[in-house]
């Protein structure tokens, strides 16, 4: 009997018509599988240890090697976990190996990092997030499951949930931006894409809800560094997400690299019993991160290999990712009594669980089918899902009309990037493949209309010797297509930066590019929030479509001609320059808030404004959309109540468009003190010309909840705000006040 429950998503959603209602299927049957307390009674000591091991195999490695040899360590029993490994035949191959050649053969587990699609590659994470489109996002998660399961995977390293406001931070790219609500409703999504309604059907996958927790917070935007903060703002503004993904129903949870409050994620006992498995109830299993347990010796919290994996067992680790710590001691400290031999039994009694609950004791191979493999990967149906999404995903951040550009008009395209089939896949591609490409942006453009491309000049270094070419071709041209960014090795893991400049030389290639006085688009391919200052200026319009996936060449251009009208909004903020961030708009109102524009005691810059470039929840569509004021079904309400929002939003532009419609509210007065601005809920709309639609959201007890002076997390008596509108800066506002 599966445990299905129907739950709104995380404690902290509450708008229920913005985000809808998530069924959370907990596969894992409540007590333990009899078949599982049979073979626990079975197992050697060895045999136990060897189902916390999980190694990579020699395919793809994606950090330090501690081990060679891992088939050798499957078939003496000793690994009953891979990464890195797919294909069918290759799957079956080593599952044949732990089935048939092992004392009690239980089945492999196989993961791997599925991040943004499996061989049809989505949208980065960070743009997929710009659709603001659960239904969109799921069934990516879904497309992503379908492919990778037939390849004989049973397990991926996502939903990755590390709300950031840090762009220095490299794997911003892989969130979902810096949102507690967005990120726990996107964490949500994927979950259910991934898990489906059953963990066992052939073409689902086991989710893992990473990194647990806080890695997007890093000291200086280093990656792997330092985070430090305090509990309440660690439970309002990082762990909703995490929380949202296992109320989910998500049955594994990778710890993170970092420390937080002195002490490693991957020992942190306050994060994996307190929070995760005595507050949320998590009933899966942990695994750490790539080499988590030898790390904690350069943190300076375990004297040696040894002691460190003593630390994490006892931590409530059950899995060791590749550090072979407990490979190699955890059996003598069992004997020795440094762990006991029933801490042990309940990460293996969690990890059998969730083989059985994944159908591998029913039938080891069903995840491995050569057939499925072929019939079901890169399908005409999964590349039209990308190309949608990744057209959905970008955001028009400026256009003063040169979007969308002309069919027929003679276009030049121009940037290495916009030549680039590689940089479309982004980072953590997973088994995505350039070849599988069909064609790049400036392929894509010349599909449309005539056009000629110059290279212009890489996205790095200070080669200027293209500039005169990709001038000519501009001046012989109606219009221009310039494509910057950022190479996509310079995101994603360890590729923080000090700077947020566009690399090299290409805005210089802009500002020439611009002073021709022809129309310019500019493109932008990137996976962090950019200094776009400049850029900004000399562009007539600006399309941030972040690494857009497989049919991303296709998708910009369906942008571009206005063949899709744009709808993303920006799921972080992107500031004027380095010196603003962190800057996000979940941000308090100080003592000295910002407001004479001459005063110097104010909390301020004397060099630049406090807003930022673009603000979260900001993106143009080729039409325009007007709000009404905001009417409140009361103006006030209480405990046990609803408190309903409406507005009327209309397309006052002449093409269909779609909008995404946000509410935010604001606390007034609070035991501690609250954001100005706190997103409670959004909801998509699609309207024709002149077409007129009431928006209604729920405010209810649970809306206005916080974390409170005691720590405990609830509403309070006194005044608020409500604002709608198409970004958070840019709103209609009412107040109300609960009683
Ligand atoms: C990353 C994880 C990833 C793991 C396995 C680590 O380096 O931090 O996100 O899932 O490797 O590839």
């Amino acid at each position: 009997m599966k445990h299905c429950k129907t739950l709104f998503v995380a404690a902290a959603l509450s708008a229920v018509a913005t985000v809808g209602i998530v069924t959370s299927c907990n596969p894992a049957p409540e007590g333990s599988d009899p078949r599982v307390e049979k073979l626990l009674r079975k197992m050697t000591l060895e045999e136990k240890v060897g189902q916390t091991v999980l190694f990579t195999s020699d395919w793809t490695v994606t950090g330090p090697s501690m081990r060679q040899g891992y088939i050798d360590d499957i078939r003496s029993g000793r690994c009953g976990n891979i990464f890195n490994a797919y294909t069918a035949d290759y799957t079956r191959k080593l599952q044949e190996i732990a089935v048939n050649e092992t004392r009690l053969g239980i089945p492999l587990l196989f993961g791997y990092d599925v991040i943004h699609g499996f061989r049809t590659i989505f949208p980065i994470n960070l743009g997929m997030a710009c659709t603001w489109d659960m239904d969109a996002i799921t069934r990516s998660a879904q497309i992503a499951a379908r492919e990778a399961s037939a390849a004989g995977l049973h397990w991926t390293y996502s939903p990755m949930c590390d709300i950031c406001v840090e762009p220095r931070w490299g794997r911003i790219s892989e969130g979902a931006g810096e949102d507690p609500y967005l990120g726990s409703a996107i964490a949500a999504a994927m979950t259910k894409g991934y898990q489906g309604s059953d963990l066992s059907a052939d073409n689902t996958l086991l989710a893992c809800v990473k990194h647990y927790a806080a890695y997007g917070a890093p000291q200086a935007g280093r990656d792997y560094n330092t985070v430090d903060m305090s509990e309440r703002w660690l439970r309002e503004f990082y762990l909703p997400p995490y929380k949202a993904a296992v109320d989910a129903g998500a049955l594994s949870v990778m710890a993170s690299f970092n420390e937080l409050d002195g002490v490693p994620a991957t020992a942190n006992a306050h994060l994996l019993q307190d929070i995760l498995r005595d507050e949320w109830g998590f009933r899966g299993f942990v695994v750490t991160d790539y080499t988590g347990i030898n790390e904690m010796v350069c943190h300076g919290y375990a004297a040696d290999e040894k002691d460190a994996g003593r630390l994490a067992m006892n931590a409530g680790i059950d899995m060791d990712m590749q550090s072979a710590a407990y490979f190699n001691y955890l059996v003598d400290q069992v004997r020795s009594g440094e762990v006991k031999e029933s801490t042990l039994d309940e990460a293996v009694r969690r990890i059998l669980n969730v083989k059985a609950a994944l159908g591998l004791f029913d039938d080891p191979y069903r995840y491995c089918s050569p057939e499925r493999e072929a019939s079901q990967t890169l399908t005409a149906q999964n590349k039209a899902e990308a190309r949608s999404i990744a057209a959905q995903s970008m955001v028009l951040l400026k256009n003063d009309g040169v979007l969308p550009l002309r069919k027929g008009a003679r276009t030049a395209v121009i940037g290495a990037l916009a030549a680039s089939k590689d940089d479309l896949l982004g980072s953590w591609r997973g088994a995505g493949e350039v070849q599988a490409v069909p064609a790049t942006i400036a392929d894509a453009i010349r599909e449309v209309t005539p056009a000629v491309y110059a290279e212009g000049c890489k996205e790095t270094g200070d080669d200027r010797s293209g500039f005169g070419a990709a001038l000519a071709a501009a001046r012989s041209a109606d219009q221009i297509v310039l494509v910057i960014g950022e190479d996509c090795q310079w995101t994603g893991e360890a590729a923080s930066r000090t700077s947020i400049n566009i690399p090299g030389v290409q805005s210089e290639l802009l500002e020439k590019l611009a002073a021709t006085g022809k129309p310019l688009a500019v493109v932008l391919l990137n996976g962090r929030p950019l200094d776009l200052s400049a850029v900004s200026a000399a562009a007539g319009a600006l399309l941030e479509a972040w690494y857009p996936g497989t049919m991303g060449g296709y998708a910009v251009a369906d942008v571009l001609f206005g063949d899709v009208n744009p709808s993303g909004k920006l799921c972080v903020t992107f500031p004027r320059n380095l010196g603003q961030v962190p800057i996000y708009h979940y941000a308090k109102n100080t003592g000295r808030p910002y407001v004479h524009p001459e005063a110097k005691y104010e909390s301020r810059y004397l060099d630049c404004p406090n807003e930022p470039l673009y603000a979260f929840g900001h993106g143009l569509s080729y039409t325009t959309f007007s709000y009404s004021d905001i009417t409140l079904s009361a103006a006030s309400f209480g405990a046990g109540d609803t408190l309903q929002a409406s507005v009327t939003v209309t397309n006052t532009g002449g093409r269909t468009g779609t909008e995404t419609v946000q509410m935010y509210i604001r606390d007034l007065v609070g035991s501690v003190t609250r954001p100005v601005r706190q997103l409670k809920g959004f909801e998509r709309v699609t309207l024709a010309p002149g077409e007129s639609k009431q928006l209604t959201f729920d405010i209810n007890p649970e809306t206005i909840s916080f974390w409170r002076a005691d720590m405990t997390w609830g509403p309070e008596a006194g005044g608020f705000k409500v604002f709608i509108g198409g970004s958070s800066d840019n709103v209609k506002e009412a107040e109300f006040s609960y009683e």
